[in-house]
């Protein structure tokens, strides 16, 4: 079957409208908590959506061979947001291989939450006190969504579809009224 420009076009967008749709959006689990900690809980969830959509059209759009990569655009953007105060987001790996060494779990919420999206959970959050203010943590499953991914991260290609390769972590201020 001859394929023409347009169906190519139908067919691409299926292909991604599949991928995003893998992107697990439900089943943040946490331990319990207040009214504030649930909207923050509402905002991290907004925000895990819009980054990795975010990361998932930039990746298949504006990345071309191997690089420049959507996680380095990420990781620009966010050191912006944590300048301006608004929250500070982390993309770490889960696989003992990153290509940024300095992209792994580096404190016990960060290694715990791996070790629970390892095993299955699609988000893991904790609230946490800093000087005397809350903060709601969270880490969030990156599953390999495109086959793209395994062109710069070779060793993705071993691990199940469903499996963490990494996590997103959010660190959002719980806003007490
Ligand atoms: C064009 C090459 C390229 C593509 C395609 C790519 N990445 Fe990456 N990825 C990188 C680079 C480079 C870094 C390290 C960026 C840094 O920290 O400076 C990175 C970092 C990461 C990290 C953090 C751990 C690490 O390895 O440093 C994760 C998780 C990740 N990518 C997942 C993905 C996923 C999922 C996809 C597919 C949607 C993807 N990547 C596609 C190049 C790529």
């Amino acid at each position: 079957m001859k394929l023409t420009r347009a169906r190519c076009f139908v067919l691409g967008m299926l292909g991604l409208l599949a991928g995003l749709a893998l992107l697990p959006t439900q089943g943040f689990t946490g331990g319990g908590g207040d009214e504030a900690v649930e909207r923050t809980r509402k905002q991290t969830r907004m925000l895990d959506d819009l980054y990795k959509t975010a990361i998932v059209l930039i990746t298949e759009h504006y990345v071309k061979g191997d690089e420049p990569s959507a996680a380095v655009a990420g990781k620009l953007l966010w050191k912006e947001m944590k300048a301006k105060g608004h929250h500070e987001v982390r993309l770490i790996d889960a696989t003992g291989s990153p290509i940024e060494a300095s992209n792994v779990a580096v404190d016990d919420f960060e290694k715990g939450a791996l070790r629970e999206i390892l095993a299955g959970k699609a988000s893991v959050d904790r609230v946490i006190e800093k000087d005397g203010k809350r903060f709601l943590r969270t880490a969030t499953i990156v599953p390999v969504v495109m086959t793209k991914c395994v062109s710069c991260h070779p060793h993705y290609a071993k691990v199940p579809k469903s499996q963490a390769i990494g996590a997103l972590v959010y660190t959002l201020p719980v806003e007490d009224r």
